[in-house]
């Protein structure tokens, strides 16, 4: 059988449970690399494990729980047999204007997007270190939008503090090469779980500055990009990615189709 472009890599997901972090184990497994599924919704991990195949684990994980990263990342090298790279991908983004936002609000996406990006990527430095291996993070295209899209404070600013997280661990450890994918809107539970009845009025408004492009992306085509990310002998530092832009009269439909993806 003709061999995979990720061949026996063993790839450490975190945030495997649903979207881009799914589909990215799913593309990585599919050009034959190991990976561990990690995540807090266990049995949709175990669902993809067996749909990967041979060589895959499922590994519970809270990125806000500090303990809990530590531990997934030692079970995900010790299962695997070392790791050769890591993919975050966790991200929350709660929708309120930002005098409702509260210090919860603050915490959990701060907690989730940057913090836990931090300690998961400390715990996995040996591994990689060892083989010069890659590390992914997730950023979005929306933090170049000015003024920032109303209703998303505390996501804009993490996503700006994730992309500075990358380039200082990049800075203090050369030897393992870092990414960051900033991302247009995609496909995903992400706008279905918001239960701010505001949202359709932000939707409206960013679509009015211009900063909607007409269509989401799915989730398995930006995977493909992790794939080219991860099998590349270089390292691409930051990789923009948004979607063709569409006819801007179905964007509304477009982004509220995902309330039932
Ligand atoms: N979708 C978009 O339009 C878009 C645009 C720009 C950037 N991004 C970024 O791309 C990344 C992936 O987005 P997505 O749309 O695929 O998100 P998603 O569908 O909401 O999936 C998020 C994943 O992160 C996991 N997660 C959340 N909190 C966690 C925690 N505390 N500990 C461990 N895992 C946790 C979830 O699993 P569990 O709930 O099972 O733990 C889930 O597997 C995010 O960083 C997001 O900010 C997305």
């Amino acid at each position: 059988m003709a061999k995979g472009r990720l061949q026996d890599r063993k790839v450490l997901v975190v945030g495997a449970s649903s979207g881009i972090g799914l589909a990215s184990g799913q593309a990585i497994a599919a050009e034959g690399g190991r990976v561990a599924f990690a995540a807090r919704r266990v049995a949709l991990l175990e669902e993809a494990v067996a749909a990967a195949g041979a060589g895959s684990v499922a590994l519970a994980c809270d990125v806000c729980d500090p303990a809990s990263c530590e531990q997934a990342v030692d079970q995900a090298a010790e299962a695997l047999g070392g790791l050769d790279a890591l993919v975050y991908t966790p991200g929350v983004t709660l929708y309120n204007d930002i005098q409702d936002m509260d210090a919860d609000a603050w915490r959990l996406t701060l907690d989730t997007n940057v913090i836990g990006a931090s300690l998961v990527m400390s715990q996995a430095l040996p591994h990689l270190e060892k083989v010069r291996g890659k590390a992914v993070f997730f950023s979005s295209i929306s933090i170049d939008d000015q003024p920032p899209r109303r209703g998303m404070a505390p996501y804009v600013v993490s996503k700006t503090a994730l992309e500075t997280l990358v380039r200082a661990w990049q800075g203090e450890h050369q030897s393992v090469g870092f990414t960051t994918i900033a991302m247009g809107d995609t496909l995903s539970g992400k706008v279905g779980e918001s239960n701010n009845s505001r949202l359709p009025d932000y939707v409206q408004g960013w679509i009015e500055k211009g900063y909607m492009y007409g269509r989401l992306m799915e989730a398995e085509s930006v995977a493909a990009q992790v794939v080219n990310v991860l099998s590349s002998p270089e390292t691409v530092r930051r990789l923009a990615i948004t979607p063709q832009y569409a006819d801007a009269d179905t964007v509304m439909e477009s982004v509220f189709v995902s309330e039932d993806a």
